[in-house]
């Protein structure tokens, strides 16, 4: 089995668990980021949708001082705005980035869609440049899709 799959049934594990959602969170952040050596920051960004405004949820990895982003704003907002995913091979060379950290070189961030509506999502930085494939948007799309499952 590719780690990708492995990772995917790992993590559909913890989401399909009895503990609450933010633990799911939690788990899933831990286990990519020590389980991907180039998944250098994981974390969740919880939509207000009303607000149209994103609050950082349960991360791995260093403090960030983005803990609200509104939509439109850097790729997290883009992601929220558009409801698609962005794959960002070079960070650098985005006009509309915002940056947490000076050694991140690639991003990837997937929606969390619920009714049509983004609700979340999940961000991964890495420290090597175009680090992210599809193989990673896959498995993070489909964790995305089953985490909706339990958010209100
Ligand atoms: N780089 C993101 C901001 C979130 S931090 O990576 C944790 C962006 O451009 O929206």
């Amino acid at each position: 089995m590719s780690i990708y799959k492995d990772l995917l049934k790992s993590s559909l594990e913890i989401i399909h668990s009895e503990n609450s959602v933010v633990d799911k969170m939690q788990s899933v952040c831990d286990l990519l980021t020590s389980e991907l050596d180039y998944y250098d920051w994981s974390g969740f960004y919880m939509s207000d949708v009303k607000k149209r405004v994103l609050y950082l949820g349960p991360y791995s990895g260093e403090t960030t001082d983005h803990t609200i982003i509104p939509y439109g704003k850097g790729i997290c907002g883009q992601a929220a705005e558009t409801e698609k995913t962005f794959l960002i091979d070079d960070v650098m060379a985005e006009g509309n980035y915002i940056s947490c950290n000076i050694n991140v070189k690639s991003e990837i961030v997937v929606p969390i869609l619920k009714n049509g509506i983004v609700v979340g999502q999940i961000d991964i930085d890495s420290n090597k440049a175009s680090a992210f494939s599809t193989d990673d948007q896959y498995m993070l799309e489909k964790i995305c899709t089953e985490l909706a499952l339990y958010i209100e």
